[in-house]
């Protein structure tokens, strides 16, 4: 089948669009899938650089990129038919590391990850939700309370035209805060508001604009951070005792080895000294909760977001698409890479019509 692959770590222009086996069900629980659109995030672009490559010794090439694809079963093991799925359901899936490589004509996972694709929307769109949707809807799981308990609540989720962000701040809304405020690039601010209409109440250029003083102190109650980057500044803009979840600031050594037990101990010691500088120092005098959530990919919450997009309160944002040829692949690795002006939301590739 053909693969975008890495032959070894390094930059986008030296991955490959070439022949590389087809993965075949070996397991009662496998799904192989036929892939119509595969995305990409900005963690594959980490592993594919090599960033993580102290926490991964064994890496293994050539090495397929992609997590998150849509497409429709072409083959699935006994336990998987029995668990009600059959060839030519349409699913999305995060795939699991070991099964990574969604830029490719066919993807296997298992049945703990995959869920049915909601039937409004196109594979593309579809593409660009699981690893961000997920990620969104279980950091806003830790508020005090859970979800549910974001009724009236006012909340801000940063880099809302992000790809977790754009997500991040229509589920905020579906389950009834009464403010979202967001922090956007100005250029961004008009096609959000097409975009989002009143789901988001308070966009803030924060190229041009502070939100650390634009936001009045103590008026949150609840930061669901997706842009990482410095972010004590903003904790003084939480309610005391009220919870700053991100998924983008850089994670303690101790949570780094929760993810990946192969991190080197001195990793894992300067990681903690970085976070106890400048994360859960400055978070408790400021009598805050901070927290560092990492996905945990699943089957049960993907399918409560597609509930949520068939239900009209979630929808996909798609910014760029690529055609499944070499120039297209590498072209969207660089935008996710951060190289490029992307659109904001999503960088999609159509594999197959
Ligand atoms: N912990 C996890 O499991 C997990 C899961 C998913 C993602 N992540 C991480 O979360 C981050 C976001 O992921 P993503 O997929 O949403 O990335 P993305 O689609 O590339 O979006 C990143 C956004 O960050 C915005 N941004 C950059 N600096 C900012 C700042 N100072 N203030 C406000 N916005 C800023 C940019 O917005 P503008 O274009 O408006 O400037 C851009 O849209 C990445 O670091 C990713 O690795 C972690």
């Amino acid at each position: 089948m053909r693969s975008f692959y890495l032959p070894g770590f390094g930059k986008p222009s030296t991955y490959k669009l070439g022949a590389l086996p087809k993965p075949t069900v070996s397991q009662p629980d496998h799904i192989l899938i036929k892939v119509y659109a595969a995305s990409l995030n900005p963690i594959d672009m980490r592993y594919a650089e090599g960033t993580m490559k102290l926490m991964m010794p064994t890496q293994e090439f050539p090495s397929k990129l992609g997590y998150d694809t849509s497409g429709v079963i072409e083959d699935l093991g006994e336990a998987a038919k029995t668990d009600g799925w059959k060839v030519g359901d349409e699913v999305f899936v995060r795939l699991p590391h070991e099964h990574r490589g969604s830029l490719s004509e066919y993807a296997l996972t298992t049945t703990y990850y995959i869920a049915r694709k909601p039937a409004n929307i196109s594979h593309v769109e579809a593409a660009s939700l699981p690893l961000v949707s997920m990620t969104a809807y279980q950091a806003m799981g830790r508020f005090e309370g859970g979800r549910e308990a974001l009724q009236g609540k006012t909340v801000l989720v940063t880099a809302g035209m992000g790809g977790a962000g754009s997500i991040g701040v229509q589920l905020m809304k579906a389950f009834g805060a009464k403010e979202v405020i967001t922090t956007i690039s100005g250029s961004k601010i008009p096609r959000a508001k097409e975009l989002f209409g009143n789901v988001v109440d308070r966009y803030i250029d924060y190229k041009t604009e502070d939100p650390a003083k634009a936001i009045e102190p103590r008026s949150l109650d609840f930061i669901l951070d997706t842009a990482g980057g410095t972010i004590y500044p903003l904790f003084h803009l939480l309610k005391e005792q009220h919870r700053f979840v991100s998924i983008a600031a850089i994670p303690s050594g101790s949570d780094m080895k929760n993810m990946m037990p192969d991190t080197p101990w001195y990793v894992s010691f300067a990681l903690n000294m970085n976070s106890r500088w400048k994360i859960t120092g400055p978070a408790s005098k400021e009598n805050i909760i901070y927290e560092y959530h990492r996905l945990s990919p699943n089957g049960a919450d993907l399918s409560a977001v597609a509930k949520l997009v068939e239900a009209g309160q979630v929808k996909a944002v798609v910014g760029d698409v690529f055609d499944f040829d070499e120039a297209g692949c590498i072209k969207a690795a660089e935008l996710v890479q951060g190289n490029g002006s992307p659109k904001g939301g999503k960088v999609v590739i159509k594999i197959a019509e």
